[in-house]
């Protein structure tokens, strides 16, 4: 069966207006968030114009500022600092990938840490390891949990939970996530040795490696959970274009107890979660 991630995202963002709604008129404050992009990645650009739209859309203000490719590291880290002075400015994300000539980790690393809502800051990625409740922890990964739960329950406990991919945006702190969820975590990336084996232990299986249809059913467990983080785009036999995910879904759907679709799946999770991250952030901003 699918897991519909459409579904519960909405779910999600009908929760988080009606709590928007009420700090609101609690204490006369808008959550703001404002996204920084630079250049002209054209997949960047529809993931910005989306992630603005549903901010609006829940209620809180979203500020985007587009900047050309020739952007200098020094003027972007400028602007950062400016953002993270103003007090009406809740959330702050800038979209990845940067140009080259901009150094991310400098970027990452120059964002207010509590106003950080992709929590890709070292001090969260640290909050989030050691299990600190304050950590704004990455949307993905937050996203794929739900998405578990959502199938499995609210227990986890005991679980084998494979994940494979170790980027600090998702295969990392998706593990550090189920590992607070009392599951036994196995990272797997490029270099695992018997992969399929690897992934055939798994309860749940976490796919975060940006290849298309990379894993085959007979890697899968009978009644695994699946979450498929990837978003590939690939050329049909018939010449169509089409998105399709890390895992060969047509041949795994019979085999798993449940999986993510893609598109459908994990993807309105990550936004979703934003709105979250950029809520807390908001009522964090208070204490
Ligand atoms: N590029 C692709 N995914 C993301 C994300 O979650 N956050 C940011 N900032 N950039 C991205």
């Amino acid at each position: 069966m699918n897991i519909d991630g459409t579904l519960v995202a909405k779910k999600l963002r009908d929760k988080l207006a009606v709590e928007i709604t009420e700090f609101k008129s609690c204490h006369g404050i808008q959550p703001s968030l404002t996204v920084l992009l630079v250049g002209e990645d054209s997949a960047s650009h529809i993931y910005v114009k989306n992630k603005v739209k549903k901010t609006q859309e829940i209620g809180m203000i979203s500020n985007e500022i587009k900047l050309p490719f020739n952007t200098s590291q020094g003027y972007l880290l400028s602007q950062l600092e400016k953002l993270n002075n103003d007090n009406s400015i809740h959330g702050i994300l800038v979209q990845l990938p940067l140009p080259k000539h901009i150094d991310e980790s400098a970027i990452i690393s120059a964002i207010n840490p509590n106003k950080d809502v992709d929590g890709f800051h070292a001090i969260n990625s640290g909050r989030l390891f050691n299990g600190e409740s304050e950590a704004i922890v990455p949307c993905t990964p937050q996203g794929c949990v739900m998405l578990v739960k959502q199938h499995l329950g609210d227990d986890l406990s005991g679980k084998h939970a494979v994940v494979i991919g170790r980027s600090n945006i998702v295969g990392k702190p998706v593990a550090m996530l189920l590992l607070q969820e009392n599951c036994t975590v196995t990272i797997a990336h490029s270099q695992t040795i018997n992969l399929p084996e690897v992934c055939q232990q798994a309860d749940i299986l976490v796919v975060a490696v940006g290849i298309a249809k990379f894993v085959k059913a007979a890697w899968v467990k009978e009644g695994a959970t699946i979450i498929d983080v990837g978003i590939n785009r690939i050329l049909t036999d018939e010449g169509k274009k089409k998105l399709v995910g890390d895992v060969d879904y047509d041949a795994v759907i019979a085999k798993c107890g449940a999986i993510t679709p893609v598109p459908g799946g994990v993807g309105p999770m990550t936004i979703a979660c934003l709105l979250k991250n950029t809520l807390t952030a908001a009522k964090n901003s208070l204490r």
